[in-house]
C-alpha cells in the first residue's frame, strides 16, 4: 500500500519550489493554488508575494515561469491578468497518476498525519418509544463520519447515548409490577416488530394510568427512588425494558443496512454512578452554583423570553439528575477514560442550546480545553412535501420502519422496471437489488445535503434515475462493471504517451481529487461534500462514456487507458458509496 501524491499536491510543490528558486527571499510562500475552468488550476500567490517584495507581479510571475521550465508535469503556465499563473498538466503525468492510484488498494489515498480518537455519539434512538425520522437522520450521518474518519487513520469509539433513563421508568416499571404478563411473549423468537408493539402498548396505558390515577403516579414516583439506587428487583424490571427495545433497534438498524455493537450502547443509564460526583466537582470549582434549591451553571448570553437568565440544571431540587448531568458525566468518562481528543455529537439542531451550554460547562470544569474539543454536528429537520415538520395525516410521528419499507417497494418497481433481456436479473436479484436501492436513496438523500438544513423526504425524487440520486451513481457503477466484465480479469495497463480527450482529463482529474476531498470532509464533517464528489463522479463519467468508445476504441493501447478510467472510477464509486453506507450492486 502506498499513497500517492495528488496532482494537485505535487503542483503546489513544483511551484514552491519555483518560487523559492527564483525568489530566494520570498522564504515559504504560497502558491494559493485552486481549481480553475481555464486551466487545469489556478495559482494565485504571486500577488501576495509581489506586494511583500514590492515587485511588478506580472514580471516576477515571468520569471517564475521560466524557472519551471518544460517538464513531464507541467504542460503549460500561461500569465494571465495581473500575474496569476494559468496550469495546463500533461496528460502523461494524469494517466501515471492513475495507474499509480489503481494499484493500490486505498487508491492511493493517504492516512492523516496526526490521527487522534474521536468519540461519535450517534443513532441514540429512546427505550420503549418508536424510532423516527430524526433517529433516521442522527444514524446515517454518523455511521458516515464514523467510517470516513476510520479510512484516514482516525481511532474512532462509538456512542449510542440511548434514552434509557428518566422518571418515565417508574411509571413503565411500575406498571409492569401490577400487571406482570405485559412483556411476555408466547413461544419462540420475538420481531422487532412485536417488541415495539408491546412496548407501545404498555407506554400508552402507563402513561394513562399514571395521568388519572393519582395513587399509581405516587407509586411511580417512588419506583424511580428504587431504581435509581439501585433496588435489585426494578433494575431487572427495567433491564426487561431495555432488552425489549433492543431487539427492535436492532431490526431498523439491521434494515438500514447498518452495524451498531452492543459494547458502544451506552444509553443514558450508563453514566449514573457518575451523577454525584460529577456534581459535586461542579459545585466544589464555583461552575455551578445552588439557585431556589437547584444546582445550576448560569450563563452572560443564555437569556429566557423574561430577560431572565437561563441556567443549565444540572440536579433539580427534588435532587433528581437530568439530561444535562447524563451528558455532563459523559463527556468526563470520553475524555478521561476513552482519551478523546475529539467527541462529536451528531444530534438535532432543536438540541444545539443544550449542547453549547454543557460544552461550556465542561469548559469552565476543565474536562474540555485547546487539547479536547466537542462539536456538535447538528442536522437540521425532515420535512414532509408540504415542507412541514413530516407527521402522518393523523398528526403523530411517522414510523421509521414503515418509511423504510416504501422505500424499498418503490425502489423494487424502479428496478423491475429498468430489468431487460440484456441485464436479464432473476426475481431474487430483483429483490435484493431493490433492498439496496430503496435503503441507499434514502440514506443518500439525507447525505447530499447539508447536514444542518432541512430537507423534504419526497421518496419520488429519492428513487428517481435522473439527478443527484444514489440510484444514479448505483446505475453508473453498474454499467462501469458491465464494460469490465465483457473485459474480464485481467488489470488494464497504462498508457501514458497517449493523448487524452477533454471529458477523459476531466474524469482522470476529479477521480485524482478522492483523498483531498475526503480529507476535507474528516476535517469539516461534512459528508455531503462527498456525496457531491460522487455525483460529479459519475456525471463526469457519463459524459466520458457518452463520447468515448471504451471496448470500441481506435487502437488497443487506447482501449486500456479507457479501461483503466473505468476501472479507477468504479473503485472510487464504490469506496466512496461505501463509506456513506451505500451499497453499489454489480449488475442493475
Ligand atoms: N436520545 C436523544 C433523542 O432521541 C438523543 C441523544 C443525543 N446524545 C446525547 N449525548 N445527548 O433526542
Amino acid at each position: 500500500m502506498a499513497s500517492v501524491p495528488s496532482l494537485a499536491s505535487t503542483v503546489q510543490q513544483r511551484l514552491a519550489d519555483a518560487f523559492s528558486a527564483t525568489l530566494p527571499e520570498a522564504g515559504s510562500a504560497d502558491p494559493l493554488l485552486r481549481r480553475s475552468d481555464r486551466a487545469d488550476f489556478q495559482a494565485n500567490g504571486i500577488l501576495a508575494l509581489a506586494k511583500k517584495l514590492k515587485g511588478n507581479p506580472r514580471e516576477l510571475a515571468a520569471k517564475v515561469v521560466e524557472a519551471i521550465g518544460p517538464n513531464d508535469v507541467l504542460k503549460e503556465i500561461e500569465v494571465s491578468g495581473p500575474g496569476f499563473l494559468n496550469i495546463t498538466l500533461t496528460d502523461e503525468a494524469i494517466v501515471k497518476t492513475l495507474a499509480a492510484r489503481a494499484a493500490d488498494d486505498r487508491l492511493g489515498v493517504p492516512f492523516a498525519e496526526n490521527p487522534g480518537t474521536t468519540v461519535i455519539d450517534y443513532a441514540q434512538p429512546n427505550v420503549a418509544k418508536e424510532m423516527h425520522v430524526g433517529h433516521l437522520r442522527s444514524a446515517v450521518i454518523g455511521a458516515a463520519m464514523v467510517e470516513i474518519l476510520e479510512f484516514t487513520g482516525e481511532q474512532v469509539v462509538r456512542r449510542h447515548h440511548i434514552g434509557d433513563w428518566g422518571t418515565q421508568y417508574g411509571m413503565l416499571i411500575q406498571y409492569l409490577i401490577e400487571h406482570p404478563h405485559e412483556l411476555d411473549h408466547e413461544g419462540g423468537e420475538v420481531s422487532g416488530e412485536e417488541a415495539m408493539s408491546s412496548l407501545d402498548r404498555i407506554y400508552k396505558a402507563s402513561r394513562a394510568v399514571f395521568d388519572s390515577d393519582e395513587e399509581f403516579k405516587a407509586r411511580a414516583r417512588d419506583r424511580v427512588v428504587a431504581l435509581q439506587s439501585g433496588d435489585p428487583e426494578t433494575r431487572a424490571l427495567w433491564q426487561r425494558f431495555v432488552d425489549e427495545s433492543k431487539i427492535y433497534f436492532y431490526s431498523v438498524f439491521n434494515k438500514l443496512d447498518m452495524e451498531i455493537r452492543d459494547p458502544d450502547i451506552v444509553g443514558e443509564s450508563g453514566y449514573n454512578d457518575m451523577l454525584e460526583e460529577t456534581c459535586r466537582l461542579l459545585e466544589e470549582s464555583g461552575v455551578a452554583v445552588r439557585s431556589e434549591g437547584a444546582l445550576c451553571v448560569f450563563f452572560d448570553d443564555v437569556k429566557g423570553p423574561d430577560g431572565n437568565p437561563t441556567p443549565l440544571i444540572v440536579k433539580k431540587s427534588n435532587g433528581g439528575y437530568g439530561y444535562a448531568a447524563t451528558d455532563l458525566s459523559a463527556i468526563r468518562d470520553r475524555v478521561q477514560n476513552l482519551k478523546a481528543n475529539t467527541l462529536i455529537y451528531v444530534v438535532d439542531a432543536r438540541q444545539s442550546l443544550h449542547f453549547k451550554m454543557v460544552f461550556e460547562t465542561a469548559r469552565r470544569a476543565g474536562w474540555l480545553n485547546d487539547e479536547v474539543k466537542a462539536v456538535q454536528l447538528a442536522f437540521g429537520t425532515v420535512l414532509g412535501k408540504d415542507g412541514k415538520p413530516f407527521k402522518t395525516r393523523a398528526g403523530e410521528t411517522v414510523r421509521l420502519v414503515d418509511l423504510l419499507d416504501e422505500a424499498i417497494e418503490r425502489a423494487t418497481a424502479v428496478v423491475r422496471e429498468k430489468n431487460n433481456e440484456k441485464v436479464a436479473l432473476s426475481e431474487q436479484e430483483i429483490v435484493e437489488n431493490g433492498v439496496q436501492i430503496g435503503i441507499g436513496a434514502v440514506k443518500y438523500a439525507d447525505l447530499s445535503t447539508s447536514a444542518a438544513r432541512d430537507y423534504k423526504f419526497d421518496l419520488d425524487q429519492m428513487v428517481s434515475l435522473n439527478g443527484d440520486t444514489s440510484v444514479y451513481l448505483q446505475y453508473a457503477y453498474a454499467r462501469i462493471q458491465s464494460i469490465l466484465r465483457l473485459r474480464g480479469e485481467a488489470q488494464p495497463v497504462a498508457h501514458p504517451e497517449l493523448e487524452l480527450t477533454s471529458a477523459e482529463r476531466a474524469l482522470g482529474l476529479h477521480v485524482d481529487r478522492f483523498g483531498e476531498t475526503l480529507t476535507d470532509v474528516a476535517s469539516t464533517y461534512e459528508p455531503h461534500k462527498l456525496a457531491a464528489y460522487l455525483y460529479q463522479l459519475a456525471s463526469l463519467f457519463t459524459t466520458f462514456y457518452a463520447e468515448c468508445p471504451v471496448l470500441k476504441a481506435d487502437t488497443p493501447a487506447q482501449v486500456e487507458n479507457r479501461l483503466l478510467l473505468c476501472d479507477i472510477t468504479a473503485r472510487t464509486l464504490h469506496q466512496g458509496m461505501a463509506l456513506l453506507g451505500i451499497r453499489t450492486p454489480d449488475r442493475l
